[in-house]
């Protein structure tokens, strides 16, 4: 996608050809700046203190961290103890431990002296199949607002946008490019559809931030409203339909994604709201039965909660407490959405039901 005109993804390798660059995103929206990370610890860091965020991306630059540490030890024992602790970064995106397993699995079987560069090659392969996907997924998804368009058509209300409300940001800066939820909004918008997004702010780090940057930069008209505001703007009959990213999907369905997800699907299926799902393939894990019980939830600062991060009045990036000094606080940084609420899944192969049956006829070699 572009930052004023100009085409980016959200890594790349650096000139060098083994470091890579990325947006630091604990500055976006406020400035867009470069970073480049040149070894694993480097990268380890950025995934922690997410100034690389998403699940898609996170495994992307995951798998750049691990061709870095073979540069510098090719063994097989460093090879895996290094897939470990960027595995450990962060914790309920699948797509982190994927893009790993991808690596060790492409170098494994080469001698030492060739590990380092089958890993960027495959880590190269690994953006390369996320752009992909994520157009595809845009393409299904673009049916499905078109259905919506359609019915609005039938019931005489072509004259109003197709309303999308999406929670968290899983847009281009998200994945390598293009997004997963916001694949289709940008297909749909680039296709002259006439769409509308709600975009919930997304405490307490205000992901929503970015997706409104997405979506302003790109010329999609959206609206930026709280956390809270959804359930009400579905009750006025302002939402057409949900439509939100995912860290995890389980193999029967159920939801993993950042924390807030699970009520809007609640009041949307409360205000019968079609609510969507939108995946690559690696964010499937068919490992897992229970959403519920079975996914690890990060828990992250309380820092997080009791202060919120913004543009400060005399200038630059920084904190504002908003808890009193003696609050406690908690942050569970993502929740999960029982596959029962869930009205389909939009993937690079379709669109599907969130259940067993729905992902096995999708995905038939991984059942
Ligand atoms: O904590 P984050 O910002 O990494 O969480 C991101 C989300 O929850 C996204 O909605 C999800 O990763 C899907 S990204 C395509």
């Amino acid at each position: 996608m572009k930052i004023n005109g100009t085409p980016y993804r959200s890594v790349w390798l650096d000139a060098d050809g083994h470091s890579i660059r990325i947006f630091d995103q604990t500055k976006l929206p406020w400035a867009v700046e470069e970073l480049v990370l040149s070894d694993e610890e480097a990268v380890a860091h950025a995934i922690r203190s997410m100034q690389v965020r998403g699940a898609p991306l996170i495994g992307a630059v995951g798998a750049y961290g691990l061709a870095m540490a073979l540069r510098r030890d090719p063994s097989i024992e460093n090879l895996e103890r290094m897939a470990a602790m960027l595995n450990e970064t962060r914790p309920t995106a699948v797509n982190l431990k994927w893009a790993l397993d991808r690596i060790c699995a492409a170098v494994r079987n080469h001698p030492p002296e060739r590990r380092a560069d089958a890993a960027y090659a495959e880590a190269s392969a690994i953006c390369d199949d996320d752009v992909e996907t994520n157009r595809k997924i845009g393409e299904h998804g673009l049916e499905l607002l078109k259905e919506i368009a359609a019915r609005k058509k039938a019931e005489g209300r072509e004259g109003e946008p197709v309303r999308v409300l999406t929670h968290c940001n899983a847009g281009w800066i998200a994945t390598v490019d293009y997004g997963t939820a916001l694949s289709p909004i940008y297909q749909a918008h680039d296709a002259g559809m006439d769409v509308h997004v709600w975009v919930d702010e997304t405490r307490p780090r205000n992901q929503g931030a970015l997706t409104a940057w997405e979506l302003g930069s790109h010329g999609v008209p959206h609206t930026f409203v709280t956390d809270n505001a959804g359930g009400h703007l579905m009750q006025h009959g302002l939402v057409d339909i949900v439509i939100v990213g995912t860290d995890r999907v389980t193999r029967n369905g159920d939801v993993a994604n950042k924390i807030g997800t699970y009520l809007k699907a609640l009041a949307a299926k409360d205000n019968d709201i079609p609510f969507w799902v939108a995946l690559p393939h690696s964010t499937l894990d068919m490992s897992v039965r229970d959403g519920l019980a079975e996914i690890p939830i990060e828990e992250r600062s309380a820092a997080e909660v009791t202060a919120t991060t913004g543009l400060l009045p005399e200038g630059g990036v920084g904190a504002i407490r908003v808890a009193p000094e003696s609050s406690r606080a908690a942050n569970p940084a993502f929740d999960v959405t029982p596959a029962r609420l869930v009205t389909g899944l939009i993937t690079e192969r379709g669109r599907c039901e969130a259940s067993e049956e729905g992902l096995a006829a999708l995905y038939p070699e991984r059942v």
